[in-house]
C-alpha cells in the first residue's frame, strides 16, 4: 500500500502522528489494528435533540455553517453520546455552490433550493469560479476551530461533495428522486458538463487541501449521486473527476489519504477508481456485497455498508444487523465500520449506541480464528 502519508511534510504531519487515537489513520494505512474503527456519514445533525437546540438559535441553516462556534459544538456533539474515531467538521457539500451565487437556500420541508440554477452552458462560463476558495474562508475556519476544540484526541474528516454530486444541484436547483433536470443538461451540453466537472474538481482539491492546511486529517470526496449515472458517464463525471482531485492533492503535496463515498459501487466502476494511489478508502451502501468487492480489491479499505434504515427498527434489530455484517466482512482486508448512507432524521440514539457498542465488543481476532 501506498506510505506518503508517512512522509515528513509540515507541522500537520505531526498533529497526526500524534493524534491519541490513531485508528482510523492506521486502518487507513494499512497498519495492523486491533479492531475496525467507527464513524457514521452524518453522526452530527437532526437526529440529536442537542442539535435542534442549536439549530433553532439560527434562521438557516447556511448561517449555522458560518457560525464557527456553532459548527465547533454540533460537530462535537455526536463525540460526547458515542465512542468514535473521527470527528467531521460540520458544513455541507453545497458550499461551493453557494460561493458561485447560485441563490443556495435551504427550505424547511423541502431541502436545498437554488434560484439561480444551471440552465444554460453559457450560465457556466459566467460563473465567479475564481472567487470560490476565498469565499469558503469560514469552512477552513470551522476546521481550525474544531482542531483546537478537540486538541491531539481525533482525527478531522474533512469534506466535499463531488463535481458530480455538487453539478446536480446547481443543474436541478433542488433535490430529485434521481436528478432527471441534470442528467437531460448532461446529455444534451456534454461539452458545457465536462467543463462544470472540470471547474469543479480544480475547485474541490483547493478547497480539500485548504482543510488539510486547518487541521483535517482525513479527505472525503461524497458522490451520493454517482450512482444515478450510467457507466460511461459515471467513468467521465466520477472516476476521471476523482482522479484529478486527488492528482491535483498530490501534486500540491497534500499527503491525507482521500475516502470516496458513491451509491451503487460495483466491482467495474471501482476499477475505474482502483490506480488512485491517494485514494484508500470506498465507502459502499448497503447494495453493495462488500466481502467480494474485498476479495477482488484487497489493497483497498473498505467502509459502510449497514442499510441506514435498519436503525429505525431499534437496537435490537441494529445489534444483530451489524453482528452480522461484521461476520461477513473479511478481517484480512481493512475495514471502516460505519453505515451505507447517511444516519437519518429521526434515528433512534438508543439504535446508534447499539450499533457503536456492537462494533467495539466484536472480537475481531476470535472471529478470525473461528
Ligand atoms: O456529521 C456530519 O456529517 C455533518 C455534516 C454534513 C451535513 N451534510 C450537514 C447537514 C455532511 C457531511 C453533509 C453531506 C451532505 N449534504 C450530502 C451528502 C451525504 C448524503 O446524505 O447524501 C448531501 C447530498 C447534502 C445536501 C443537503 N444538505 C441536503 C439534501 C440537505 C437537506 C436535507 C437533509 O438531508 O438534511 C442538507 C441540509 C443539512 N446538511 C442538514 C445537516 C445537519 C440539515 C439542515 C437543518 O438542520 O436544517
Amino acid at each position: 500500500m501506498n506510505t506518503d502519508s508517512k512522509q515528513p511534510h509540515s507541522n500537520r504531519q505531526e498533529v497526526q502522528e500524534h493524534l491519541e487515537n490513531n485508528l482510523m489513520i492506521d486502518t487507513l494505512a494499512g497498519r495492523a489494528t486491533e479492531g475496525p474503527p467507527v464513524w457514521l456519514m452524518r453522526q452530527a445533525g437532526r437526529y440529536l435533540p442537542e442539535y435542534q437546540e442549536i439549530r433553532a438559535k439560527f434562521p438557516d441553516f447556511m448561517s449555522l455553517c458560518r457560525n464557527t462556534d456553532a459548527t465547533t459544538e454540533v460537530a462535537l456533539q455526536p463525540l460526547r453520546r458515542f465512542n468514535l474515531d473521527a470527528a467531521i467538521v460540520f458544513s455541507d457539500i453545497l458550499t461551493i455552490a453557494d460561493s458561485l451565487d447560485l441563490g443556495l437556500n435551504f427550505v424547511k420541508g423541502s431541502g436545498p433550493i437554488l434560484s439561480h440554477p444551471i440552465s444554460s452552458p453559457k450560465d457556466i462560463t459566467n460563473l465567479p469560479f475564481s472567487e470560490a476558495i476565498e469565499r469558503l474562508e469560514y469552512v477552513y475556519d470551522a476546521v481550525k476551530s474544531l482542531r483546537s476544540a478537540l486538541g491531539k484526541r481525533l482525527p478531522i474528516i474533512g469534506f466535499s461533495g463531488s463535481p458530480w454530486t455538487q453539478s446536480c444541484y446547481m443543474i436541478s436547483g433542488r433535490s430529485e428522486a434521481l436528478f432527471h433536470t441534470a442528467k437531460r443538461f448532461a446529455y444534451t451540453h456534454p461539452v458545457a458538463t465536462t467543463a462544470l466537472i472540470n471547474e469543479l474538481s480544480s475547485i474541490t482539491a483547493q478547497y480539500l487541501l485548504k482543510q488539510y492546511q486547518a487541521g483535517a486529517d482525513i479527505l472525503f470526496v461524497i458522490d451520493t449521486w454517482g450512482g444515478i449515472l450510467s457507466d460511461t458517464q459515471f467513468q467521465s463525471y466520477s472516476a476521471n473527476a476523482l482522479s484529478d482531485i486527488c492528482a491535483s492533492l498530490k501534486r500540491m503535496k497534500c499527503p491525507a489519504p482521500v475516502m470516496f463515498f458513491s451509491k451503487g459501487l460495483t466491482e467495474k466502476r471501482i476499477r475505474m477508481l482502483k490506480n488512485i494511489t491517494n485514494l484508500r478508502c470506498i465507502g459502499v451502501d448497503w447494495t453493495a456485497n462488500i466481502e467480494s468487492l474485498q476479495a477482488c480489491f484487497p489493497d483497498l479499505v473498505f467502509q459502510g455498508n449497514l442499510d441506514p434504515s435498519i436503525l429505525h427498527a431499534g437496537p435490537i434489530a441494529t445489534q444483530q444487523h451489524t453482528h452480522y455484517m461484521l461476520n461477513k466482512v473479511n478481517k484480512n482486508t481493512h475495514y471502516i465500520a460505519g453505515l451505507g448512507h447517511g444516519v437519518l432524521p429521526e434515528t433512534p440514539i438508543e439504535s446508534v449506541h447499539a450499533f457503536v457498542d456492537q462494533v467495539r465488543h466484536y472480537n475481531i481476532k476470535d472471529n478470525n480464528s473461528n
